[in-house]
């Protein structure tokens, strides 16, 4: 399949390109680098970035800016990077790409394990995760020709080690990318892939 892998720079996209590249053609887009570039927050950025990339199997995202804050430290510009980034981003490349899916093709989104259990900190993100995660429920009773499911991944290993928090509970890159192939190759449509239930 060709397969369009936005975040594919990132701790998780690069451990999501590994395992498919031997199978899959892979076309990568990230923010600064990759075969395309993209910024998710733009609109038309994402148009000029499927114009690029043509016709296409799946997409998968493993992008999405957020941002960690107390409630009462939470500002208009979280609220708003979390809307415009994680959310109406990924959202975006649902409306702007399905028509360059060939006919059986997926699209996937990220989420996150934050929108079924929650910290504090986390609200903005689990606010757009849960928005992820209903939205693709419904918008996939209107896709006919491809399927479109989000991965929930649970905290990565090697993020953890990078914030130098105890990762003996994380799930590595590698393993999370799993629930990807499984978006990728099977049958789900509308669903949200727990990473946990694919490793
Ligand atoms: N890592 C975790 O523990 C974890 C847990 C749960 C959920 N998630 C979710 O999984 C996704 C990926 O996480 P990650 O940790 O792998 O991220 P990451 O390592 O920070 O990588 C982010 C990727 O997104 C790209 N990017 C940055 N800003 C962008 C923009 N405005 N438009 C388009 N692309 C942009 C980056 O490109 P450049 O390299 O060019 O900047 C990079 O490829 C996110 O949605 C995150 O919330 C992660």
């Amino acid at each position: 399949m060709k397969v369009l892998v936005i975040g594919a720079s990132g701790t998780i996209g690069q451990a999501i390109v590994a395992a498919i590249s031997p199978q899959h053609e892979i076309i990568t887009a990230n923010y600064k680098s990759g075969d395309l570039q993209v910024d998710l927050s733009d609109p038309k950025s994402i148009q000029t970035m499927f114009k690029k990339a043509g016709k296409l199997d799946a997409v998968i995202s493993a992008a999405g800016l957020a941002s960690f804050a107390s409630l009462s430290d939470h500002t208009d510009n979280d609220y708003q990077l979390a809307l415009e980034n994680k959310l109406m981003g990924q959202i975006n490349l649902l409306r702007y790409g399905r028509e360059y899916i060939n006919k059986g093709g997926s699209i996937t989104l990220t989420s996150g394990i934050l929108s079924r259990q929650p910290m504090p900190g986390s609200a903005s993100i689990s606010m757009v995760n849960g928005a992820l995660e209903s939205y693709a429920r419904a918008a996939a009773l209107e896709l006919e020709s491809l399927r479109f499911n989000i991965v929930a991944p649970a905290f990565v290993k090697e993020t953890m080690e990078l914030m130098g928090m105890d990762s003996s509970y994380g799930i590595s890159a590698a393993d999370t990318a799993k629930a990807y192939i499984a978006a990728l190759e099977g049958d789900q449509h509308g669903a949200t892939l727990d990473v946990t239930d694919y490793i």
